[in-house]
C-alpha cells in the first residue's frame, strides 16, 4: 500500500501495554493460546465443540454449518429450547435458589429474582401468551422499561417459539408503530411507565398512539411499574398481574429447530427504513454463551456481573438476557439513570451488590470522567475484578481513567467490538490471555476471522482500512426481515465473499486491531446508531422545513452529536427548540439535534447530492479542502460563519 493513500488514516500511536496479572491468571478460564490454536485448525469443529459443551440439545445436529454465501445455517437438524437452557437446566441441577437478577429500581426499590422464580414467571407468561393466541413463528413486540418483566417476556417467547421484537423504551410512538408493522406483531407487551431521573416516563400513552395504526396487534399486556393512571382499551388491553394470577404455572419448553427465529431487532441503516435483523436459536445461543463465558471469564459461583445496557439494544439481549442466564450467572439489573439521586449511583450499586464484573459504554465512561473522581472514590469498589467496554471506540484516555479510577489499576479491560448483526462479541481480548493496549479491541476471538482491507479489497497488514469478517460464525444475522436483497447488498456486496461491517479499522505493527468508527453516514450518539436519513426525514416532516442535512460531529461526551442544517419553506419561520422537539416526537429524544443551523441552501454536488462530509468539517470547525465539486461554494462560507457565531444547545 506504500504508493496508495490508506483507506482510513492511521494517526494515533499508543504504546502503553497491560499484560494479564499473575493474580488474574491464577483462576482464569483461558491463559494461553490453546483456544486460538484449536479454532485456527478448524473453526467449524471448534464451534461445534462449544455448542456441545456449553448448550444442551434435545436432538443433536447432523451438519455443523451450511454456507451458501451469504446465507448460513448452523447446527442443522439440532433441536433445543433457549429458555430451557437459560432456566430449567440450572434449576434441575439444584441451583434454583441461586439469584439470577438483583433488580434495583431507580427509586431504590429492589427485587431478588432466583432462577426458580424466574422459571416460574416465564412459564406463566408463556401460558399467558398462548392464551392470547401466540404460537410458534408469531412475533411479539416488547416496549418496556429495564425491569425483570422484560427478560420474562423475552424468555417466554423463546419457550413457545414466538420471536420477540424489543423496541427501546426511549423510542417514540412512530418508531414503535413502524417496527410493529414491519414485524406484523400479534401482541404488544408494555408498561404504564418506568422511572427515569426521579420521574415516571409514560409508555402506555406512547403505545396507544402507535396502536392507532397497527392492524396486526390483537392484544396488549401492560405491566404496572410507574403507578400512573393509563387508559385501558376494553377487550384489547390487559394488566400483566391479572393475566399472571390466572395463568397455569406449567408450560413445558418445546424443542425448537436450531434455525427457528429467536428474535428480530431493528437497527438503523443509511436509508430511512430500519432493518429487522434476524437471529435464530442454536447458533446464537452458542455464540453468546461462549463469549459471555470466556470474554468475561465468568465464574457463576462467585461472580456478580453487571451490564449497564438497556434490553432494547442488542447488548441487553446478548449480555443481560441470553448469555448470562445460559451460563447461570448472578447479575444486577438497574432501571434508571446513572445520576439519580446522585452522580455516584453506579458506584453505590457496585458496592451494595459486590459487583465483580462491570460492562458499560465509552460514552458513559466519559460522562463519569466529567463528574469527577470524587464520585467513585466515595465507594468501596474493591469487589471489581474485570471491566468491559462496548458500543464505540474507547479513547485511550477514557480507557486509562476506567482502569485507574474504577478498576483500581488491577482489573483487566475487555474492549469488545461487535454489532447487532454479529449477535455476539467478535473482537476482544481474553482477559487472562491477552496483553491489552488502551483503545485497542486487540484480536478476533477464537472462531472468528477478521481482516482489514483497502479500497481495492487487498489485505492490509499495517495501517487503516475496512473491517471485514472472513467466514461465517454461529451468532451471525440470518438476514433482514422481509428483505433478503437488502441483506446481500448491505453486508456482502462491498467485498466479494466477505461480510463488511461498515466500520473502519487499522492494524498496528504488532497486529492489534483498532476500530475507527463508521465509514458510512450512520451517526453513533452515546453508543446508539442513528441514521442521518431518519433524522432528516423527521425534520422534513415538519411543515416549515423544506430540506435538511444531518451530520454527526465529534462530541466529548456522546461520541458524536447530531448537527442539523435546515432550509425552511419559503416565507415560513421555525424555532430551533420547536424543531428539536419535533424530532424527539417523530423518532425519539435520542435523535434530537444538538444544534440546528438555518440556511437558505445546502451544499450539494452538481448531481444534487448533499455533501455531508463537508458539513461535518464545518460543524467541527475544520478548514475546508477541495470545494470545487460544489454547486455553489458560497453556501459553505455562509455556514462556516454561522457555525463560528452560533451558541450550542445541550
Ligand atoms: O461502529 C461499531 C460500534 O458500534 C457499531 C454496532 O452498533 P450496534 O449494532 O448498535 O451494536 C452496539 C453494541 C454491540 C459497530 O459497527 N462499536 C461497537 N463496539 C465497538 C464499536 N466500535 C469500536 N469499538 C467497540 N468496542
Amino acid at each position: 500500500m506504500s504508493d496508495k493513500h490508506d483507506a482510513i488514516d492511521d494517526l494515533l500511536l499508543e504504546r502503553r501495554k497491560f499484560p494479564p496479572t499473575e493474580s488474574f491468571k491464577k483462576d482464569a478460564h483461558v491463559v494461553g493460546t490453546h483456544l486460538y490454536d484449536e479454532a485456527n485448525t478448524d473453526y467449524e469443529a471448534f464451534w461445534a465443540r462449544q455448542a456441545a459443551e456449553l448448550v444442551e440439545w434435545t436432538e443433536p445436529w447432523h451438519t455443523v454449518c451450511e454456507w451458501e454465501l451469504p446465507f448460513a445455517k448452523w447446527f442443522i437438524g439440532g433441536k433445543l429450547n433457549v429458555s430451557w437452557n437459560c432456566l430449567d437446566r440450572h434449576v434441575l441441577a439444584g441451583r434454583g435458589d441461586k439469584v439470577a437478577l438483583h433488580f434495583e429500581g431507580e427509586p431504590g426499590d429492589t427485587r431478588t429474582v432466583t432462577y426458580a422464580a424466574l422459571l416460574d414467571e416465564v412459564q406463566r407468561f408463556a401460558n399467558v401468551l398462548k392464551g392470547l393466541g401466540v404460537g410458534r413463528g408469531d412475533r411479539v413486540n416488547i416496549y418496556l422499561p429495564m425491569i425483570p418483566e422484560a427478560a420474562v417476556a423475552m424468555l417466554a417467547c423463546a419457550r413457545i417459539g414466538a420471536a420477540h421484537s424489543v423496541v427501546f423504551g426511549g423510542f417514540s410512538s412512530q418508531a414503535l408503530a413502524d417496527r410493529i408493522n414491519d414485524a406484523e406483531a400479534k401482541v404488544l407487551v408494555t408498561a404504564d411507565g418506568g422511572w427515569r431521573r426521579g420521574e415516571v416516563f409514560p409508555l402506555k400513552p406512547q403505545a396507544d398512539e402507535a396502536l392507532r395504526d397497527t392492524p396486526s396487534i390483537t392484544a396488549v399486556v401492560v405491566v404496572r411499574r410507574g403507578g400512573i393512571e393509563v387508559p385501558m382499551t376494553r377487550g384489547r388491553d390487559h394488566w400483566w398481574h391479572d393475566l399472571m394470577a390466572g395463568a397455569d404455572p406449567v408450560c413445558p419448553a418445546e424443542p425448537m429447530d436450531a434455525e427457528q427465529l429467536l428474535f428480530l431487532l431493528y437497527t438503523s441503516g443509511t436509508t430511512g427504513k430500519p432493518k429487522g435483523i434476524m437471529h435464530t436459536t442454536g447458533g446464537y445461543l452458542t455464540h453468546v454463551t461462549y463469549t459471555h463465558k470466556y470474554v468475561f471469564d465468568i465464574h457463576p459461583e462467585t461472580d456478580v456481573y453487571w451490564c449497564t445496557a438497556d434490553v432494547g439494544w442488542v447488548t441487553g439481549h446478548s449480555y443481560i438476557v441470553y448469555g448470562p442466564l445460559s451460563n447461570g450467572a448472578t447479575q444486577v439489573m438497574y432501571e434508571g439513570v446513572p445520576n439519580h439521586p446522585g452522580n455516584d449511583r453506579m458506584w453505590q450499586i457496585v458496592e451494595k451488590y459486590g459487583v465483580t464484573i462491570f460492562y458499560t459504554a465509552p460514552t458513559a465512561i466519559r460522562t463519569y470522567m466529567k463528574w469527577g473522581i470524587e464520585e467513585p472514590a466515595k465507594h468501596d469498589l474493591s469487589s471489581l475484578r474485570l471491566l468491559g467496554s462496548v458500543g464505540e471506540p474507547i479513547n485511550p484516555e477514557a480507557w486509562m481513567w476506567y482502569h485507574e479510577h474504577i478498576g483500581g489499576g488491577r482489573c483487566p479491560i475487555v474492549d469488545t467490538w461487535w454489532q447487532t448483526e454479529t449477535g455476539g462479541i467478535m473482537i476482544s481480548p481474553l482477559p487472562g490471555a491477552t496483553t491489552t493496549k488502551p483503545g485497542s479491541a486487540t484480536f478476533p476471538l477464537p472462531g472468528v476471522g477478521a481482516e482489514v482491507l483497502d479500497d481495492e479489497g487487498r489485505i492490509v497488514t499495517k495501517g487503516g482500512g475496512y473491517l471485514t469478517l472472513t467466514h461465517p460464525w454461529p451468532g451471525m444475522l440470518r438476514g433482514i426481515w422481509g428483505d433478503p436483497q437488502r441483506y446481500t447488498d448491505t453486508y456482502w456486496s462491498r467485498f466479494a465473499g466477505r461480510y463488511f461491517a461498515g466500520d473502519g479499522a487499522k492494524l498496528d505493527d504488532e497486529g492489534y486491531l483498532w476500530l475507527l468508527g463508521r465509514v458510512d453516514d450512520v451517526m453513533n450518539v452515546s453508543g446508539h446508531r442513528i441514521s442521518t436519513t431518519e433524522v432528516e426525514s423527521a425534520l422534513v416532516s415538519h411543515p416549515s422545513v423544506a430540506e435538511a442535512a444531518v451530520v454527526g460531529a465529534n462530541d466529548a461526551t456522546t461520541g458524536q452529536a447530531i448537527i442539523a442544517y435546515v432550509t425552511l419553506v419559503g416565507g415560513a419561520s421555525a424555532d430551533e427548540q420547536d424543531l428539536r422537539n419535533h424530532v424527539a416526537r417523530e423518532i425519539g429524544a435520542i435523535a434530537k439535534p444538538k444544534t440546528i443551523y438555518f440556511t437558505p441552501d445546502l451544499p450539494k454536488t452538481r448531481s444534487g447530492k448533499i455533501m455531508r462530509r463537508l458539513l461535518r468539517d464545518v460543524a467541527e470547525g475544520r478548514n475546508l479542502g477541495d470545494t470545487t465539486t460544489l454547486a455553489d461554494a458560497s453556501v459553505v462560507n455562509e455556514l462556516q460563519k454561522r457555525a463560528a457565531e452560533a451558541p450550542t444547545e445541550d
